[in-house]
């Protein structure tokens, strides 16, 4: 089973509107769509209009990077998965560490969320990953697997979602799980997801937390990792690029 790469940027909450309409726009330009990646971008939910507009017919694809788990209603502030689609959107990330962080957000948020975006035609990308005291512990796979079952959306099929794996303490650090560490944690995720889904082989499973230019090529070689959700290394046209480029 081939699975086709998936390089997925989270500008999180930078970046105004002419400097993300110039990153897209320098990605627009300079990824190629022969290659043998995807591109994705998630801006803030303010530039996915503007970005989209700078991407339509490129290579590269717009997503958001939460959505509400209702379809629309009194809910201030908040962005329907129905809206981002509206924009051109086709991803969005849900469940990300900083979101179950900062707005406490459970598995069954997370799951309600996921069921949001798979009816409004959104493919979600759904986030787990342990915190360092649960390493240490050794309960990460347990933890990522209790994510996993309690945050995939019924309905959920191998192509129509993805999964991220994002260690809480690797992201934004510099530091990273070893090359076997990410390994057995990809192979237990995809374990986990076929159990769940009748199969997972054609599932994309990425990893995330300080990827860069420099790691890349390692860990996008990993045979079950599909691809990376890249926080600060996305901000930049030129690092970006060359972390589709490692994927080969
Ligand atoms: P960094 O690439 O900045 O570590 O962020 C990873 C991340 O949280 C992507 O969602």
């Amino acid at each position: 089973m081939t699975r086709r790469v998936l390089i997925a940027g989270n500008w999180k909450m930078n970046l105004l509107r002419a400097e993300g309409e110039a990153l897209a726009a320098a990605l627009a330009e300079n990824f190629a769509a022969d290659g043998a990646a995807d591109m994705l971008v998630c801006p803030p939910a303010t530039l996915i209009a503007p970005v989209a507009a700078v991407l339509h017919g490129s290579a590269v694809s717009v997503g958001g990077q939460d959505c509400h788990m209702k379809p629309s209603g009194a809910h201030t502030g908040d962005v329907a998965a129905a809206m981002i689609k509206d924009l051109g959107g086709s991803y969005v990330i849900v469940g990300h560490s900083e979101r179950r962080a900062d707005h406490d957000e459970s598995d069954a948020t997370v799951k309600a969320k996921a069921e949001a975006a798979l009816s409004a035609g959104l493919v979600p990308i759904v986030c787990v990953g342990e915190t360092e005291a649960e390493r240490d512990a050794g309960k990460a796979e347990a933890v990522v697997e209790s994510q996993i079952r309690g945050s995939l959306p019924d309905g959920a099929t191998e192509t129509g979602i993805v999964i991220a794996y994002e260690p809480v303490w690797a992201i934004g650090t510099g530091r990273t799980p070893t090359i076997d560490d990410i390994a057995s944690m990809h192979a237990h995720m995809r374990k986990v997801a076929a159990s769940m889904l009748g199969g997972a082989d054609a599932l994309r499973l990425l990893y995330g937390g300080s990827v860069k230019p420099g790691n890349a090529v390692e860990i996008l070689g990993l045979a079950d990792v599909d691809g990376a959700l890249v926080g600060g290394a996305s901000l930049k046209a030129e690092d970006f690029l060359a972390i589709a480029t490692a994927a080969g």
